[in-house]
């Protein structure tokens, strides 16, 4: 009965099956134009047909005309138990039970859960995360790191072929400082404070060193022109520095349990090879100019505060390389190299105007084809209770690690508590999925491009949307199976009955989840697929205190509405794990 991905038989959201079933019929009435149903959701109907406004113009008839003409030729007697002609011509729709029962059914057989595949499925190239080399992470690289995680695996499921960058900073002046104070240190206690995750008062004490003395400023200024001529000696100091501090943000993703791993690391040095050649090409289409020295693209629309043409520094004074050319070697890199069709960022907001030059310069060298899109998924800063940039109580940066073990920590508090009967080791996993979901989530659950106030309280609460409140929801369907001792597969089969209002709103919700996946990829926005389970999560909770399952009537409902729970957690599972949040079975 079913076909899995594109060939299936219907599409999930019947919303979408209505609008497939009315297309010929609008091409019919007329007669060869352009027309398109556009059906949508309504506060007045399950859905609403706006189309018939577009098409009266063509025809030269009434809205309501054309509406009717609509009814007539199209039969819809399989899928809507109502309809009706509204206002200036609109067509109300709403569903039949039987129909909304039978598309539940082959989303429930589907181990897509309905979520139709690309019809053109693509080589997604994602930066994300990028932290830089001996500099503590911050909740900006946090950010980067969980919203780029959740795209990778919703393009991944979607179908498309992701190749996760990690652009981490390790290449680049700096360094020359660096590698002095890790001489000066010794290698052993360089090492050591590095492995720690004390990154930035290494970085400080470099920092302070080079500010302060002449004579280390000299050294550094010497050693970044060694580690630019390859110098083996100091080549290995430096993959000490990279290593050591690569190492320890691995720890934090295993922590933060992303999918990236060290295999993913593509940072700036690892373009090096390339830089020269960025110069080259630019040279040859002509775009490359001297500007007080430094080698510049000047960009069409970009200016200073001055209003002066604002350039993109290529190569500098000192003939030292740029972020940018880097950048804009990685673009090369992506497409020519990794065939992606789909470039994107994922960086902070502040960094727009740095992608899109890069963006422009690239595409007018020619790098980009046409059809290959470049995206800056940007996002806003997480704050503190004091609206400013989140600080730790000491006014330093905060340390991810540390955040992380805090949310464990005071989520173990509640499990505990709830869960008094399990082991310490269960009690200690379930804190840790919902510790870091709840950090997940409300990063996820805000609109990416907007602030968000940290708050421990509001993130760790099981009420409201948050990810204890949904991980919640799921552990409580697991809960009733357990408890009616019921293998949650056995009702796989069964086609629901919608006779309660809850239960038919409950399935309506259930058939948009293909829906809800694809808003989000389509804004690369993770804030609608939490929206989404977090108004399933309501729906199901409406349902539960309406239509009693265990306990129901006959044999037949109780089926039926187990069939109704175990699809809800199925998708709301399948929906954490696509931002990547766990679903413990029991909290
Ligand atoms: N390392 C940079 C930072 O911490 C982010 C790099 C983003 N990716 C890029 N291709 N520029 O700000």
């Amino acid at each position: 009965m079913v076909a899995v991905g594109n060939n299936r038989r219907t599409m999930a959201d019947p919303v979408l099956t209505v609008a497939e079933r009315l297309r010929p019929t609008f091409a019919k009435i007329a007669g060869g134009q352009e027309s398109d149903p556009v059906v949508r959701r309504s506060d007045r109907a399950d859905a609403q047909v706006n189309g018939s406004l577009a098409l009266a113009k063509v025809l030269g008839k009434t809205p309501r005309e054309v509406a009717q003409m609509v009814l007539d030729a199209a039969d819809l007697s399989a899928v809507c138990s109502a309809t009706e002609i509204a206002g200036p011509g609109f067509i109300n729709i709403t569903f039949s039970n039987s129909f909304l029962a039978s598309e539940l059914a082959v989303a429930a057989a589907d181990t897509r859960l309905g979520v139709r595949l690309s019809p053109a499925p693509e080589v997604v190239d994602i930066d994300y995360s990028a932290p830089n080399v001996a500099k503590e992470m911050h909740v900006g690289h946090l950010r980067s790191t969980v919203i780029g995680d959740a795209l990778v695996r919703m393009l991944e499921f979607v179908g498309h072929r992701v190749i996760r960058e990690n652009h981490i900073g390790d290449w680049g002046t700096p360094f020359g400082m660096l590698i002095e104070h890790l001489i000066d240190l010794g290698e052993a206690e360089a090492a050591n404070e590095l492995s720690v995750g004390d990154l930035d008062s290494f970085y400080r004490q470099a920092r302070t060193k080079f500010d302060a003395s002449d004579e280390f400023k000299e050294r550094a200024r010497a050693r970044v022109v060694l580690l630019q001529g390859g110098d083996d000696e100091t080549l290995r100091m430096w993959k000490l520095l990279v290593g050591e501090s690569t190492r320890y943000f691995d720890r934090v993703y295993r922590v933060l349990d992303v999918l990236l791993t060290s295999d993913d690391i593509m940072g700036e040095s690892a373009y090096n090879h390339l830089l020269p050649e960025v110069v080259e090409r630019l040279k040859k289409s002509g775009m490359l100019q001297t500007s007080d020295g430094a080698e510049v693209v000047f960009v069409d629309g970009f200016v200073n505060r001055d209003n002066e043409p604002l350039p993109l520094i290529i190569r500098k004074t000192d003939g030292g390389y740029n972020y940018a050319t880097s950048d804009l070697a990685c673009v090369i890199d992506r497409v020519e190299r990794l065939g992606a069709t789909r470039i994107l960022y994922v960086v902070g907001a502040p960094q727009a105007q740095h992608l899109e030059m890069v963006g422009v310069v690239s595409r007018k060298a020619g790098w980009v084809p046409e059809t290959t899109q470049m995206v800056h998924v940007a996002f806003g800063n997480v704050l503190g209770n004091d609206r400013k940039i989140l600080k730790s109580r000491s006014g330093e940066v905060v340390k991810l690690d540390a955040l992380l073990t805090e949310a464990v920590e005071r989520a173990g508090t509640s499990v505990r508590e709830k869960n008094a009967e399990l082991s310490a080791e269960q009690q200690s996993e379930i804190a840790r999925q919902v510790g870091i979901g709840a950090i997940k989530y409300a990063d996820l659950s805000t609109d990416r491009i907007k602030d968000y106030v940290f708050d421990w309280e509001r993130m760790l609460s099981f009420d409201g949307n948050t990810s204890p409140y949904l991980q919640y929801a799921h552990a409580r369907i697991c809960s009733i199976f357990r408890k009616a001792q019921i293998e949650r597969q056995s009702v796989r089969s069964v086609t629901p009955t919608l006779e309660h209002e809850a239960e038919r709103a409950l399935a309506l919700r259930l058939l948009q989840f293909d829906t809800a996946v694809w808003d989000t990829l389509d804004k690369y926005s993770p804030h609608r697929l939490c929206t989404y389970l977090y108004d399933l999560a309501s729906e199901f909770s409406s349902f539960y205190e309406h239509c009693p399952v265990l306990r129901a009537e006959s044999e037949a409902q109780k089926m039926s509405r187990l069939a109704l729970c175990d699809f809800t957690a199925r998708v709301m599972e399948r929906g954490l794990s696509l931002l990547g949040i766990e679903a413990p079975e029991q909290m």
